[in-house]
């Protein structure tokens, strides 16, 4: 259903991977509500193609970037001023841990691959925000988003270091959210979303136990990759102007979820 929520507003998405990842599902809803954006992703993760098919059916340009330096972003804000004169909203859906991909224990972790991971994961959230605010490319009372996983406040022990690079990506949401309220009005959110089934998502050693579990916890059961991205919708319209520094549990209830019945009777 499209409401026009987004009419005549200008974006850029990071991270559409293949049709699972969230940013896909973003990109295909702020499509429908009638915003136009740049999508964007490490020059590795577009040569593998599949992002052309949506950007064909959003009718949008496909800049690479990696999001971890700082000459890509300024190029691709660059380009992006070009195509819109400023922007209303950003989308950072980029995760990475090498240390969950090579399967090294958290106790275990190889700094190097911690750096990479962090840099990746929140960092570039950081210079996403502070190329942004140089180049002026954001219009007043723009959101800016970011997604999160409740690992960042509670042990998840498979989640490995990917928990302390979302708990330092929530962090600089609400710094920056500070600075660019001030400067911009403009707003900085996290949203800390289900487990979902992505490529990133399944990367986690577990994940259909994780998934599972999550969804007995819920009351109302996970949040999908599309619900996400309407809730993304939301926060980029103008409907939720005075939302800033936060973030926003997605997750079907299971934030404030002790122990549910249906995990109970597991155990009777
Ligand atoms: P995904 O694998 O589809 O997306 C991750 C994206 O990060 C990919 O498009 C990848 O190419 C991009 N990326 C990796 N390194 C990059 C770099 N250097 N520069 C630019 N982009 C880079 O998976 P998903 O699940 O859609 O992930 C999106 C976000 O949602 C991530 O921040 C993830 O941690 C978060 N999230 C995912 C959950 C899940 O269970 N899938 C739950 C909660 C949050």
């Amino acid at each position: 259903m499209s409401t026009n929520l987004l009419k005549g507003k200008k974006g850029i998405i990071f991270g559409a991977l293949n049709e699972h990842s969230i940013a896909w599902k973003v990109a295909e809803r702020a499509y429908e509500e009638g915003a136009e954006f740049i999508l964007t992703n490490a020059p590795v993760a577009i040569r593998m193609g599949e992002l052309d098919e949506l950007a064909q059916k959003t009718n949008s340009d496909v800049i690479p970037a990696d999001a971890t330096s700082i000459e890509d972003l300024e190029k691709l804000f660059d380009a992006a001023t070009k195509k819109f004169g400023k922007i209303d909203f950003i989308l950072h859906s980029i995760g990475m841990s090498l240390n969950v991909r090579k399967g090294i224990p958290y106790t275990e972790n190889n700094y190097e691959y911690y750096m990479k991971g962090m840099d990746i994961s929140a960092i570039s959230f950081h210079k996403v925000m502070k190329v942004a605010m140089q180049k002026d490319v954001m219009n007043d009372w723009g959101s800016i988003l970011a997604l999160s996983y409740i690992a960042a406040q509670r042990v998840f022990p498979n989640y490995n270091d990917m928990s302390n690079a979302k708990a330092l990506l929530e962090s600089i949401a609400r710094n920056f959210g500070y600075h660019f309220g001030i400067d911009k009005k403009v707003r900085v959110n996290t949203i800390s979303q289900s487990p979902t089934a992505t490529t990133a998502g399944s990367g986690v050693k577990g994940f259909d136990a994780f998934i599972n579990y999550a969804e007995d916890m819920s009351p109302l059961g996970n949040a999908s990759a599309l619900a996400c991205a309407d809730y993304c919708i939301s926060l980029f319209s103008d409907l939720t102007k005075y939302v800033t520094m936060q973030n926003l549990f997605h997750d079907g209830g299971f934030s404030n979820v002790g122990v549910s019945q249906k995990v109970m009777d597991k155990f009777m």
